[in-house]
């Protein structure tokens, strides 16, 4: 047994789990097959593609996806129009029984979503209950197609309909309840709050962030172009982590439920962030379709590590450890100031993108002497532009010393 495995237990509500790690819904979790393969690699948990009705009509498209990258290459942004699971409820009460039978001590969770009538989620809930499911997961957050079936976003972004579904289905099951949040809303709070009225008792979010992921300029079609044409897709991956971190926070700083993180995790690091940010668990899709699902040996081999470094006895004890440290913008600090320094000089190559940069967008506080960067610190204002594009991590930002202020 790895010797992590004791450090990582993570309580999520009433549940335990071995480790903080879901696999979440999406390709990687389209079979029983996939989500088998992912148990024996080490997750906690996963939760199944979203199952519909057989008189659901699922029909994808091709090609489905598109994908911002970086200079080299590595994921920075993806967007799906990709549907829900094209398989039979059968299947799934067959699988779900099957990989409980196999695997009694991982979390799987059903994603399930119906027509706008609340009866036909309700029988579906009961079904994969039946079948052994440890928990139901309510996606009321898909935003294609879905919602110009009454369902998905449309159903999440209005707090009466997301509180009346949920209260449906908690009629009918007794195991925990999830509803999975979309961030296509201007404020989440309410709508989180009908979820947990409706008698949810685990939030999960996010899902996808509605986009149009970009034009080819050759042919002026949108991608992902299907035949010529696209349509508002799901965005996910790396960039959408601070749209994540930052709905996970507010509903973990107002509501008593546990909230389970998602979006843009693909390393140990992202998952530490969401916990430290009230997440109890993490959920990961997009990294785990470009790197696989052994991600996760990394990735608990990395946040055990990191826990212990930190005399942390586990994932509970970093959880909304950041919180008490995000508020209103009007009660940060305005007595400690800070400005840039070349903390590095020697690793200054004069490219200058520091000078231009603090000059057109910033305050001109920079120049290059001797191709050497010099800072005027009575012109600097703190921005800390600098830090962040300068290539070679020369410039630092250093609290000003008293009496200096600008
Ligand atoms: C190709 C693809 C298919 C997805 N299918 C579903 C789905 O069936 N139901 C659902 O609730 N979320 C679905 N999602 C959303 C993910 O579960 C997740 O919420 C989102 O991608 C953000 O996490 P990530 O950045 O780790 O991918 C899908 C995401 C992708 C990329």
């Amino acid at each position: 047994m790895p010797v992590h495995d004791s450090l990582l237990k993570t309580t999520l509500g009433t549940v335990t789990l071995n480790n903080p790690f879901l696999l979440t819904l999406g390709p990687p979790t389209a079979s029983g097959e996939q989500i088998r393969h992912a148990f024996r690699l080490g997750w906690a948990g996963a939760v199944t593609k979203t199952i519909v009705p057989d008189s659901m009509e699922i029909e994808d498209v091709s090609p489905r996806f598109a994908a911002w990258k970086g200079k080299d290459a590595g994921l920075l942004g993806f967007e799906n129009i990709e549907l829900l699971s094209k398989r039979s409820v059968l299947y799934w009460t067959g699988e779900i029984a099957a990989l409980k039978a196999e695997f009694p001590d991982r979390f799987l969770i059903a994603s399930i979503m119906a027509s706008p009538d609340p009866e036909e989620w309700q029988e579906l809930a009961g079904a994969m209950q039946d079948a052994g499911a440890d928990a139901i997961e309510l996606n009321v957050s898909c935003p294609h197609e879905m919602p110009e079936r009454g369902v998905g976003a449309a159903l999440g972004q209005h707090p009466g309909l997301v509180r009346e579904l949920t209260r449906a289905v908690r009629g009918v099951v007794k195991v925990p309840l999830i509803v999975k949040l979309t961030p296509n809303v201007t404020d989440i709070l309410p709508v989180a709050e009908a979820a947990v009225e409706g008698g949810a008792d685990i939030l999960a979010a996010i899902n996808t962030v509605q986009c149009l992921m970009g034009i080819d300029l050759e042919t002026l079609e949108p991608l992902p172009s299907v035949a010529g044409s696209s349509t508002y897709g799901g965005y996910s991956g790396p960039a959408v982590k601070p749209i994540g971190l930052r709905i996970v926070s507010q509903i973990a700083r107002e509501l008593p439920v546990p909230v389970m993180g998602i979006g843009g995790i693909s390393r140990w690091q992202d998952a530490a962030e969401y916990i430290a940010a009230g997440a109890s668990a993490v959920q990961v899709c997009t990294a785990v379709m470009w790197d696989g699902a052994g991600i996760v040996r990394d990735m608990n081999a990395g946040l055990a590590g990191y826990l212990a470094e930190k005399h942390l006895a586990g994932p509970d004890a970093l959880r909304g450890r950041a919180l008490p440290h995000i508020g209103a913008h009007a009660a940060l600090s305005r007595e400690i100031s800070r400005c840039a320094v070349a903390e590095f000089p020697d690793k200054c190559t004069s490219c200058g993108h520091c000078v231009v940069a603090c000059r057109d967008g910033g305050y001109h506080a920079i120049s290059l002497v001797e191709r050497q960067v010099v800072i005027d610190r009575s012109r600097c204002d703190g921005c800390s532009l600098c830090s962040h594009l300068c290539p070679e991590g020369v410039i630092a930002m250093q609290v000003r010393p008293q009496g200096n202020r600008r």
